[in-house]
Formats: C-alpha cells, structure tokens, sequence
C-alpha cells in the first residue's frame, strides 16, 4: 500500500510556525488536505527534494533517463510497467523514450536502484536498501556526503510479524534527530493505555515496560500533520516491532536531522541547567535569564510530541525579593479529554508538596502567568501516549521581572540619632555631622514594620547611602545581607554594618569589587550572612565612587532586618538566625513564644531549619514550658507521636528524625524528653513540662522554603522560684529534704522533669545514714534517687560521681550507711514523669572520733551504730560476715 503512495508537498523552507504551508498529501485517491491554524504548534521540518512532481521522494520519472547500471536491454520493463500502471495520476507518460532510457529519473541527491528496480531512486547511499528498507544505520555525515540532504524517507519493508526492524538515527554534532511518522499499517494497536501487538519506539532500543519515551502503534493510520518526534540524545534508535501475528506490516516516515539552530524546529531549552541524574529536569534562575526570551522551557522532545509515563519539573528561583517570574505560553498542546493525566501544575516552593498556584491542562493556553519568589516549580506531567499521537506539551517564555521601585521622595523625618562617621572616632569635634543624602533611609518599627527588606536600589542614588535601623528600648537589630554588588576598583566603593554601641563600631567592612549573590549557579541559596547589634542601633552603610553607567550596573546592597525585643521574646544567639536564651533570672518570669519561619529574615533559608528557645531556670527555680497550640504539622505519615507517663515521643519508620518536621523539647545535654511529630492532634494539647534544670524547646523544619515555611506553634514559659532543686550544698550533720506536694496538673501530657543534685558535706570524718522514704509505688524509670560520690569539678552540675546507692520508688523505704571516710556525698533525684516524685531524704551523720589507717582505702566500713540503727536492708551489699569482723575490729580497738 505504501509502496503506492505518492507524495506531492509545497513547502516554503522557512515555514513559520503559526503560518503553516498548505500540505498535500495524495493517498492512493488523490486526497487534499489543507491544515489550518488549529494544530498550529506542531512544527516540524519540511522535507521536499523538488517541487515539481515525483514519483516518490527520489524519482521524478519512472523511466527516461539512462541506466546507471550497465545495459541488460529490458529487464526492468515488468516493473516498470507494474509500477506505472498505479503511477497515473501523477506522471504524463509519453512512450517516446528510447531503449536506453528505460531506467528511472532521480532528483537531486537520488540515485537509482539498480538493475532488480530500475524505476525507482532511492537517496543516494542508501541503494542497498532500495527493496528491504531493515536494520539500516542513517548517518547524518554519509547522507549528506553522497547526497547532499540531512533527511530521507523510512519505508519499511513488508514485513509478516513477528518481525523486527531498527534504524540507528546518529546526527552530526549540533543536531538532533527529528522522525515524522505518516503512516501505520499492522503495527499493533492501543489499547487504551498502551500499544499491544506491536509499535514502533523512537529513542532507545529499550524493549521494557517501563520505557518511557514515544510510542506509536496502530492497525491503519495516516497521520497528517505527521506524528513528529525529536531527540536530542544523539545516536537515536528506531525500533518497529510486530509482536503479534500479521500478513503485512508496514510504515512510512521521513527522518531529519535538524539543526539545533533551527528557530523554529530545532527547539531546545534555553538558560536552563538540566538537573543531572534526571530524566528531564532542568533548572532556571533569575541570572542566567536577564536578556529577554533567553530562557524557554518546552516539554521534552518539543515540538515533536513527547513521551509517555513522565513527570519533568522545572525549577524556578529568584534571588531578590522584588523579583517576580512571568510565564508566557507560546504553545500548548494537551490532550482535552485527559487533565487527570496530562497537565502542568505549578507550585509556590520547590516541590509538588507545596501550594499549587495552577493547573493548566488541554490547549486552554493563559497567556501570562506571574508569581513571586523565591522558588516555583513547574511540573509537567505527561500520562500514557493518546491518539492521534499529535500532543506535543508546551513550550514556555520565562520572564524574570525585577520590580523595583525607588522612592524618591526624600525623607523628611526628624533623624534624632547620632551621626556617624564609620573612619572617625565618634568623638572628634572636628567632624561635621555627614549630610542627610536622598538616599539615607531611617527604618524603624513604625516605618518598615518589625520586620522587613531593605534595599539601597529603592532610594534615589547618592554616592552615599545609609539604611539606619532604630528599634525600640529592649530591641536588637538584626540583619541578614541577601545580595551586594561593588564593582569599582581598590576599595572605592565599600560597605560597612556600623554596631553604634560598641566600641569598634564596625561589624563588616567589604571593599570593591566585591559582589553576593543570595544563591549560587546551581540556583541554591547561599548559607545567610547575619549580623546582630548589641544595642537598638545598627547602621549599613553604602559609599560609591560614582552613579552607574546604567541602571542595571548600579551598586547596592539588599537584605533583610528584624527588630528583636530580647526582653520578650529572648537573648538572640550571636551568628544563629533564631536561636534564644531565655534567663530565668533576667527575663521575664512568664511569657510565650512562637513558631519561627514567617519573618523576611527567613527568605533565603533552603533545606533544614532547628529553631530553638533555650529556658534556663536560676538556681532557687524551674521553668514550665507549655506547647499551646499547634498547626499543620501532620504531613508526615512517617512518624507517630506516643505519649506515655515518661512523655512523648516520635516514633519514627525508616526515615531519621532529621528528616521529619517535630518540636522538641531536650535536656541541655541534648537528650530528649518529649517530642511530637506526624499525627500529633492537637486534642493533646498542651503538652507541658515543669522542669527544674535547663531545657530546649527545638523546632525542627526538614525542608524550609520561603514559599512552604513550616508548621507553627505557640507556647508559654514560666520561671518558678521553688527552691525546690539546684546545685545545694549542706554543712549540717542532718536535716531533711521534702518534695513539694504539687496540685496535680490538670492536663494528661504534663510532665515533670527534675534532675536535682544535693551535695551533703562534712569538714569532720563521720559515717552517714541515708533514709530514703515514698509513698508512691512507681517504676524505677519514672523516679529515682542515687547516691554518688563527689567528684571536683567545674561544672557544678557534674559533681556526681561514681553510683555507690540507688533508690526506686517502689522500694519504699531504705536505708544507707556510707563509708565513713567519704566526707562528701551528693545525692541526685532524676524524674521524668506525669505525676511529681514524692519523698522524703532523711540523712544523719555519726562522728567518729578515732580512725584507722591500716584499713584505709576501705569501700565498705560503717561504723558499729550502723548495724543497729538501720536493719540490713536487701541492697545493702555488705556482707554480714564483713560487718561483724569489722564491728569487732573497731569495738577492740576502742
Ligand atoms: C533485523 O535485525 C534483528 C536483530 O539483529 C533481527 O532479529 C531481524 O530479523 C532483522 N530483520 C530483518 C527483516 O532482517
Ligand atoms: C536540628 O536539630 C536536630 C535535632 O532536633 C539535629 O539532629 C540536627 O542536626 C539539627 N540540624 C541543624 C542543621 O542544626
Ligand atoms: C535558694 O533558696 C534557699 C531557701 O529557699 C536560700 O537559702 C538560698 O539562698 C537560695 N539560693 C539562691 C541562689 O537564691
Ligand atoms: C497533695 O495535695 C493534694 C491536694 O492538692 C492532696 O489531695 C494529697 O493528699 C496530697 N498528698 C500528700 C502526700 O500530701
Ligand atoms: C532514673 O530516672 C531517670 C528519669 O526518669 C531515668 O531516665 C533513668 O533511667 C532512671 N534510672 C534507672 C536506673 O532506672
Ligand atoms: C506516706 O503515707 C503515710 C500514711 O499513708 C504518711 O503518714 C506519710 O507521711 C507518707 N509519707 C510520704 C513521704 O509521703
């Protein structure tokens, strides 16, 4: 059927892509065809060898030009007059040829086939393959060589299946490979879903399931426009394949190998980084997009129709917050019926996770899309191949619109601060105070808000530019530097972060040329650079050498600020974005703090972010921190959040806790004591814990980004002065320590954390009894109390020492003797529990007037009242044999 099919194209070579040439396509009866504007986004390269009529794309005539071959008289005449008898539409045939002209006439790059088809051309080097078109390698260099084209016709034998056909497609460098597919007979069928019985694949020789490049299949098709392919992975593999059984098997189609400078055909990406390890991800940031239409987008194979089963996603970032992204459609070509399947969605952040700001799907093409920063993602998800096999997805114009706008209204508000001269001591009378320039800009809470941008490039331009922030009385500055240019030489134009109430008042000196972009070439951002002030004053200052040539070469300065109350909301940790102290002893005796992440400082925060609220209770006190309320923090399916008498924890799968978004609360030592996380329901709350040693209260976000920020919380503090714990150190020879009856809490998940050291401490030898009572019968896990030896050191917290005792709850009452000859001792209570520890420590010391060198070092002596006051309790390990010899040992010597 194929082999009767005559081809007529009129083709203007600069076809443009809306305005298409009017194709004619003669199948068998002469059929005409005119395309309209509606499949206006295929486009594909023309490929006619003349415009005059031809037989096929190779032979103008059948016969009347000389034979190639030597003559052998009328061999060819069966078939040429088989072939002409179908050939009547298309050729005026005279009959006046001479003898020796009975061979076919070529076009230009034809050459004939040879004695067994004299009346058929085929591209000159492919004579070999005149009758049996199979496992053939098309070379671009070859082709073009012996003929003098880049493209070519595919007309596969007629083959019974199973059978197997490739094409090894291998272009010159600078070319992809196009394929446009115009007819199918006996190649399979679809299925629905995919292609049973047999298809034809175009990019890999991959005969798997799971290929997922194009796919075509039919039992008697004719695809006009034609169904076009490209691949840009250079050598690129044709495969037809009959699986099933089939008189004749066939396809036709045209091969090119196009130039990637092509405007129109040879599409591919521009401005982007292809996402290595990745099918067809790329990457697109503002930098590498600054002249108009340098960075377009396209689905992969674009304009060919793409493959089947992908998801490619675009990454879009920014690197100034006035940055917003505009995308332009210049063609859409989904399938209508298939949205489900078959669509582009685009998300605020940098995963499908995060809000979905638009669908787009079938060819409803919105012209413009604009977002903001700092991340987009664009995801083009493409399901299995449908009929008629012409969608060929999108191709898109990224536009990166710096919205800057400068003020230029000089500030007229009263500028009540002190003037600073960043090179002279601050007391130099002789100094003038430097001018106010349009360019200077007073930023305060009342002016920019707590929090805020700042960039020098909204100000009309001055040599000099200050930005001075003022907080509040109790308020600190803190500031984060997002993107600085200097471009002069040697330290002409500099910046500078004056701290006004330090002595050396210069934080940050940079000397031009110097440059900070807030993300790197892979479109990352860069780790911040944060500066805090130590009083309610920092001042940034930008001196020029002179105004820019031109706008976009201007030098500034862009960031971010917050004005931190340290009295509220805690001492701000030098170099950390949102680590705080909070002194029992200095700060407020209550208050609440927040879920961090919302404040500008945060916009160029990628990845992981631990955000903690350090609560150190003085010594006399113990803080309660009270989790109140909590919000969206159930994405993880990967983690459970189990609350049981020894507080809450995560639970987690295969994941590690770094990887998953939870609030903690930690010891100093960073031990847990309780954590939520995952399917945490906030019928829980609050979780509360009371604790009389340090505690953390740590936000842990996996994966921040501006765009998705994370969950947030709210919760209160409260410092108690108890004089119930701490470090204490008693001389007296005995005493009593209680624990306080606290009203039960009301709330199921409050908990108390208590780690309490007591340091018993004698000038004198003496032996000293412990009587250890509770009432509470408790596992061991949930209270205890030890007995240690002392051990010197600095650090107060770490006096315990080796264990010599331990009491449990649930041993009631019992009693220690100690060693005589240890003069200090520290008991320690550890709990971690819902209900507060209830017991009494009774200690009692003997002295001992007189002692005995031969025995010392001697673990386990007591002294002879020990035996008789306090019964042999079943922890004691002194052996009773030891006790008695040593009894009689010390009632002779006395
Ligand atoms: C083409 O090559 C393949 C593999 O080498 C072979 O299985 C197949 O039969 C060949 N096709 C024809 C028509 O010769
Ligand atoms: C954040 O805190 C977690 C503990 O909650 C810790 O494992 C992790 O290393 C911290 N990450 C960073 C970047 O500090
Ligand atoms: C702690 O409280 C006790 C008694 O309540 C008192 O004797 C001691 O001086 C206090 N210590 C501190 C450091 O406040
Ligand atoms: C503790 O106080 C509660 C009331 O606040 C009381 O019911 C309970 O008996 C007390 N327990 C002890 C051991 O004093
Ligand atoms: C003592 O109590 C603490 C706090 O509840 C617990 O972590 C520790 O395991 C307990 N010690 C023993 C020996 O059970
Ligand atoms: C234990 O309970 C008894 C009576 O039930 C009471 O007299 C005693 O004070 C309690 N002891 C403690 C340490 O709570």
């Amino acid at each position: 059927m194929l082999d009767e099919m005559v081809e007529k194209k009129k083709a203007s070579g600069s076809q443009k892509i809306c305005h298409r040439l009017a194709l004619v396509i003669v199948f068998h009866l002469l059929v005409l065809l005119l395309l309209d504007d509606v499949t206006c986004q295929l486009a594909w390269s023309p490929i006619q060898v003349d415009s005059e009529s031809t037989v096929d794309l190779w032979t103008r005539k059948s016969v009347g030009c000389a034979c190639s071959y030597k003559d052998s008289s009328n061999s060819g005449s069966e078939h040429e007059h088989d072939h002409v008898k179908h050939d009547n539409a298309s050729l005026q045939h005279n009959g006046h040829h001479k003898h020796h002209l009975n061979c076919a006439c070529c076009v230009k790059g034809g050459c004939q086939c040879g004695e067994h088809t004299p009346n058929r051309c085929t591209q000159c080097g492919l004579e070999n393959h005149c009758l049996n078109m199979c496992n053939v390698t098309l070379d671009s260099k070859i082709l073009q060589g012996s003929s003098g084209q880049t493209f070519g016709q595919i007309r596969s034998p007629i083959l019974q299946g199973p059978a197997l056909c490739y094409y090894v497609l291998r272009p010159a460098p600078g070319q992809r490979v196009e394929l446009q597919v115009y007819r199918l007979i006996q190649v399979g069928k679809f299925d629905g879903k995919k292609c049973e019985g047999g298809y034809l694949r175009f990019g890999g020789l991959d005969e798997k399931d799971d290929f997922n490049n194009a796919e075509l299949c039919g039992v008697n098709e004719r695809y006009s426009p034609p169904a076009v392919l490209f691949s840009d992975d250079g050598i690129t593999t044709l495969l037809f394949r009959i699986t099933e059984k089939t008189i004749r098997s066939q396809f036709l189609a045209y091969f090119s190998f196009t130039s990637l400078s092509n405007p129109i055909v040879g599409f591919h990406p521009k401005g982007g980084q292809k996402v290595t390890s990745t099918d067809c991800d790329w990457s697109y940031n503002d930098y590498s997009c600054r002249t108009p239409s340098s960075c377009v987008i396209a689905s992969p194979g674009f304009p060919g129709i793409y493959g089947k089963n992908k998801i490619c996603r675009y990454h879009i970032t920014t690197s100034s917050v006035h940055t917003k992204v505009k995308i332009t459609f210049n063609s859409l070509l989904l399938p209508q019926e298939h949205c489900s399947t078959h669509y582009i969605a685009i998300y605020e952040g940098l995963t499908p996770g995060t809000e979905r700001l638009a669908t787009i799907c079938g060819q409803e093409k919105k012209e413009e899309l604009i977002f903001s920063g700092p991340n987009l993602l664009l995801e083009f998800n493409a399901g299995y191949q449908v009929p008629p096999f012409d969608y060929n997805g999108f191709s898109a114009t990224l536009t990166f619109i710096e919205g800057i706008t400068t003020t230029l209204t000089p500030p007229t508000m009263s500028f009540d601060i002190e003037p600073i001269h960043p090179h002279e001591p601050p007391n130099d009378l002789a100094t003038p105070p430097p001018k106010f320039t349009p360019c200077d800009q007073v930023i305060s809470e009342q002016y920019g808000g707590r929090s805020g941008h700042f960039d020098s490039r909204t100000r009309s331009y001055a040599n000099s530019c200050r930005l001075i922030f003022k907080g509040k009385a109790n308020e600190v500055v803190h500031i984060s530097l997002f993107n600085y240019r200097l471009k002069s030489p040697s330290c002409r134009s500099v910046i500078e972060i004056i701290d006004p109430n330090t002595r050396k008042k210069t934080v940050l000196k940079l000397c031009s040329p110097v440059t900070r972009k807030a993300r790197n070439e892979m479109g990352s951002f860069i780790p911040p650079q944060t500066f805090i002030s130590t009083g309610n004053q920092m001042i940034i200052v930008l001196r020029r050498a002179g105004p820019p040539h031109d706008t976009n070469d201007i030098e500034f300065v862009d960031g971010a600020f917050l004005f931190h109350n340290e009295e509220q909301s805690g001492t701000l940790q030098p170099y950390s974005l949102c680590d705080m102290h909070h002194y029992g002893l200095s700060s407020p005796e209550s208050g609440s703090v927040e879920g961090p992440g919302t404040e500008h400082l945060f916009w160029n925060i990628e990845g992981s972010l631990n955000c903690s609220h350090y609560f150190i209770p003085a010594a006399n006190q113990s803080v309660t921190v009270t989790i109140d309320m909590l919000d969206r923090l159930g994405t993880d399916n990967d983690c459970e959040t189990v609350c049981g008498d020894g507080g809450c924890q995560c639970l987690t799968g295969l994941n590690s806790i770094e990887n998953i978004d939870h609030l903690m609360m930690m010891t100093e030592d960073n031990q847990p004591i309780n954590c939520l996380c995952g399917n945490f329901r906030p019928e829980w709350l609050p979780v509360s814990l009371r604790s009389w040693s340090p505690i953390k209260l740590v936000y842990s976000i996996a994966r921040y980004s501006w765009n998705t920020k994370g969950f947030t919380y709210q919760a209160s503090y409260n410092f108690i002065t108890d004089g119930m714990c701490g470090a204490r150190t008693f001389t007296i020879h005995s005493g009593e320590l209680h624990s306080r009856n606290f009203s039960q809490a009301f709330s199921l998940n409050s908990f108390f954390h208590q780690q309490c050291l007591w340091i018993l401490d004698s000038n004198t030898e003496r032996s000293l009894m412990i009587e250890v009572i509770s009432n509470q019968s408790r596992s061991c896990t949930a209270w205890n109390i030890s007995l240690h030896e002392y051990t010197p050191i600095e650090d107060e917290k770490m006096h315990a020492g080796m264990l010599i005792h331990q009491f449990c709850p649930r041993d009631k009452h019992k009693q220690f003797t100690l060693p005589w000859n240890l003069k200090t001792i520290v008991i320690k209570i550890q709990a971690m529990t819902r209900q507060a520890p209830l017991y009494t420590v009774r200690w009692k010391s003997q002295i001992v007037r007189q002692k005995i060198q031969s025995l010392t070092p001697a673990p386990n002596v007591i002294s002879n009242h020990g035996s008789t006051i306090f019964p042999l309790s079943s922890s004691c390990h002194y052996s009773l044999m030891g006790i008695l010899i040593l009894s009689s040992i010390l009632l002779s010597i006395s």
